[in-house]
């Protein structure tokens, strides 16, 4: 295949959104991106991320100064593109567990007004399931000449542009006959410079497309509680689940990716996603089917809560006016994002028991005050960890895992410390005279 050209538009400029848009521009396709937002309007129009994301400030500067790349918080910039990628967001409804889909309903809405003949609507967003059929319903009633597709979208943050080049998988959920044809083949020069380097193409219906967003993330999520509960029991059995995770992990039919246990999960997607999952298999009436996904979910919380315990132990139940230093608030490294993040979750609850807790992250120290501002914050690692009664990694940025326990000794009240990832060397800390205590290991 020969890579073409194509005019796409992007809608809802986030994570996904913005490295959607900027990796297309780099496989050549002239892309607008359209977001309501002004401010991270304007950071992409000086070629800026919006947010900490390895690689994608790079990849801007580059593909803003091809000018294939151009930003618009007017919907109408996104007439004359042929293919239209929504990427809105789908949070958790503030009055319960399912998915809010209030920005994808109102963006189609919007896009509708827009879309000229022949043009293909591709959602990317994480959709309950039925969700695509329905807007394809509203797509046709104003444009029945329009196709609508399901592309859901796998990146990682912290590997967004990545993942985003070099995918897994592509999933096309196409509607029956020639408007599923069309999309199929409008899809296919979308992507063609990933199909020929032979990407995995998965072509089906939309519930299914829908389904496979959701079963993937469930599916991670339960390998992380999974491995997470093995660390209650290791914890109560004087077990070390890290040994554990390494040997079930040679086992190729289970694999060590994704068996890291510790603080659990976080992050805009994984949390949300199972329990908006949950809502919408009760509401087709097969709820049963992912109870399971509630354990998973309980299993999660309660590492948090474990961690907090841990902390008041070390603390020899001293917890109020201790020193407290937290390493890490992003929900993972390389990120600069706190949504539901169990570190920062950990430092507000220690700081609730008294604790004068100071907050250190690379990245997300300013998402982090903004959303727990009671917390101390400080950005040098060693002022964070000067006069430290208890030292928690809860984020496993590299510096933190680099970290010299000498060096740090000198720094703290106690050489006491927490590693909430399992993600620093037992011999290199207790040989350096401290006391090390992690989750699921003796
Ligand atoms: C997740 C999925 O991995 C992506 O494939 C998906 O596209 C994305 O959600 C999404 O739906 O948009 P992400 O939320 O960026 O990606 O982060 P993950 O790398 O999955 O990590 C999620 C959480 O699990 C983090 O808090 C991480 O610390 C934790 N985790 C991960 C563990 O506790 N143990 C592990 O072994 C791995």
């Amino acid at each position: 295949r020969r890579a073409a050209n194509v005019q796409i538009s992007v809608i809802g400029l986030g994570y996904l959104g913005a490295v959607h848009a900027a990796s297309m521009a780099k496989l050549g396709h002239h892309v607008v991106g359209v977001d309501v937002d002004t401010d991270r309007v304007e950071a992409l129009a000086a070629g800026k991320a919006p947010f900490f994301e390895p690689g994608l400030d790079d990849l801007l500067s580059q593909v803003m100064a091809t000018g294939r790349l151009t930003v618009s918080t007017e919907m109408s910039a996104v007439e004359g593109s042929r293919v239209h990628f929504v990427c809105v967001g789908t949070p958790q409804r503030s009055d319960g567990q399912a998915a809010d889909l209030t920005y994808v309903d109102a963006a189609v809405e919007e896009l509708v007004r827009h879309l000229g003949a022949g043009d293909v609507v591709v959602g990317k967003s994480t959709v309950p399931v039925g969700t695509a059929q329905r807007l394809s319903d509203l797509v046709a009633t104003s444009r029945p000449d329009a196709a609508l597709a399901w592309n859901p979208e796998f990146l990682r943050e912290g590997f967004a542009v990545q993942d985003t080049l070099h995918p897994d998988r592509l999933v096309y959920g196409l509607p029956d006959g020639e408007a599923g044809e069309r999309a199929a083949v409008v899809l296919d020069e979308v992507y063609a410079t990933l199909l020929a380097e032979d990407v995995p193409r998965i072509v089906t219906d939309y519930p299914t497309a829908e389904l496979v967003k959701v079963a993937a993330n469930s599916f991670l999520a339960t390998k992380i509680s999974f491995i997470n509960a093995m660390a209650e029991l290791c914890e109560v059995a004087g077990g070390d689940v890290a040994r554990l995770a390494d040997a079930i992990g040679y086992d190729a039919r289970i694999g060590r990716r994704f068996l890291n246990a510790g603080l659990g999960f976080g992050g805009g997607c994984l949390p949300k996603d199972i329990r908006a999952f949950r809502a919408r298999a009760d509401e087709l009436g097969a709820g049963d089917a992912v109870a399971f996904l509630g354990e998973v979910d309980a299993i999660n919380t309660r590492r948090r809560r474990r961690m907090v315990e841990l902390a008041v132990e070390v603390l020899g139940g001293m917890v109020e006016s201790a020193e407290v230093t937290v390493l890490g608030a992003a929900f993972k490294p390389d990120s600069d994002d706190v949504r539901d993040s169990p570190a920062l979750d950990v430092a507000a609850r220690l700081a609730e028991l008294g604790a004068v807790v100071t907050v250190h992250d690379p990245q997300a120290i300013d998402n982090a005050r903004a959303k727990q501002p009671q917390l101390h914050y400080e950005r040098d690692l060693e002022a964070a960890l000067a006069g430290a009664d208890a030292v928690l990694l809860l984020t496993e940025w590299k510096q933190y895992r680099d970290l010299d326990p000498e060096r740090v000794g000198t720094l703290v009240a106690q050489r006491t410390i927490l590693d909430g990832r399992n993600a620093l060397s037992r011999t290199m800390w207790t040989d350096a005279g401290w006391q090390y205590r992690a989750l699921g290991r003796r």
